[in-house]
């Protein structure tokens, strides 16, 4: 092992990782004092932009000076200007925002997550409340008006993939199980007028999904369900089951005790797609699903990002077959598309 600093690769990685709290943290401060949104509307300097979001003159001069230097906002003399990135991803109303994100990947629960991550990997879960099973728990109602900005390409890219076999039924009921915000199954259906929608998810989220039901206006082909996946009646039988972002809050024998649940409710020759990040062989390949699993240890008992080989074994033990996967868009995630072993 060499020890002349010479003869020692460069530290900058592990500085610049050191520094990820702050970089996410100064972002999320941007957001959330509406520093883009003020600049957007035609604010330039430091005082301008405290007044407009009723911050100290001081305490935004060193913000805007930080988000300079992480290439967010472009100075000059003492003006300030959106960079490219920053004015499609960062200004709110704009159809491409990731303010929404910010709240899920960098809200309370991240901060309270990160800050016990050692405690959480010695005891193999987490150190807080469960909120993946915390009946109509708080964080999902953020997560439901928070998540459209990423999902709606990503819902986009899978009703792509189910319309060509779901435009040629004649009949096609959906469960959206866990839906969140629902736009994984109602995109299909704002383009399919023959679906219908049953939405499953906790009472209070589903205050949420009403909203897309609403923009997308398909309110009369759509039916609620709240409560517990695991235990509430799923009504049935569905053509078409979207599993999207449920899974990897548990366990396996729980996925497969839920896997055997929709299985249940599905017609012989129906559909079940799940939408999921699946970590590969090689981490520095697709880091993003590795670093959600860490974020799952922080907040969950049990879940994690399962690989396709485990997503293969939970399934046949469900009593589906092989899925055939396909990349998703936006995010890091695959869709698997399965269907009952038998059909
Ligand atoms: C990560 S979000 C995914 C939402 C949506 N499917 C999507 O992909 O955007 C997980 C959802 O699962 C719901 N959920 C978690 N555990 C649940 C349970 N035991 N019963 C019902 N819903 C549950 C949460 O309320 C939340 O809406």
């Amino acid at each position: 092992m060499p020890t002349a600093p010479e003869q020692l690769p460069p530290p900058d990685r592990i500085l610049s990782m050191m520094q990820g709290l702050q970089v996410s943290g100064i972002l999320q401060a941007g957001l959330e004092l509406g520093v883009f949104d003020a600049i957007a509307a035609g604010t330039t300097d430091a005082l301008e932009i405290a007044t407009a979001t009723g911050a100290s003159e001081r305490g935004t001069r060193i913000l805007l000076d930080a988000l300079a230097a992480l290439e967010l906002l472009e100075r000059d003399d003492g003006s300030y200007a959106l960079s490219p990135q920053a004015d499609a991803y960062l200004v709110s109303g704009r159809p491409a925002y990731l303010g929404g994100m910010m709240r899920i990947i960098g809200g309370d629960p991240a901060w309270e997550g990160y800050a016990h991550l050692a405690g959480a990997v010695r005891r193999g879960g987490t150190l807080l409340a469960e909120h993946a099973e915390t009946p109509e728990h708080g964080f999902w109602e953020t997560f439901a008006a928070a998540s459209g900005g990423i999902s709606t390409p990503a819902a986009g890219a899978l009703a792509d993939v189910l319309e060509p076999w779901a435009a040629a039924r004649e009949r096609l009921e959906i469960l959206d199980v866990a839906c969140g915000g629902g736009l994984y199954s109602l995109t299909l259906a704002e383009r399919l007028g023959h679906a219908r929608v049953t939405l499953l998810d906790w009472s209070n989220v589903l205050e949420r999904t009403k909203e897309t039901v609403e923009r997308l206006g398909v309110e009369d082909r759509t039916t609620p369900i709240e409560g517990d996946v695991f235990e509430v009646a799923l009504g049935g039988p569905y053509d078409l089951i979207v599993a999207s972002h449920i899974l990897h809050h548990f366990s396996e024998e729980r996925c497969v005790e839920l896997l055997a649940r929709l299985a249940a409710v599905l017609r012989p020759d129906g559909r079940l797609a799940i939408n999921e990040f699946v970590p590969g062989e090689r981490p520095a390949e697709e880091p993003f699903p590795h670093l959600f699993s860490v974020l799952m240890l922080t907040w969950t008992r049990e879940g994690e990002a399962h690989s396709l080989e485990t997503y293969e074994r939970l399934l046949e033990a469900s009593g589906f077959a092989r899925p055939e996967v396909r990349a998703g868009v936006g995010l890091p995630t695959r869709f698997l598309i399965t269907s009952p072993a038998h059909a």
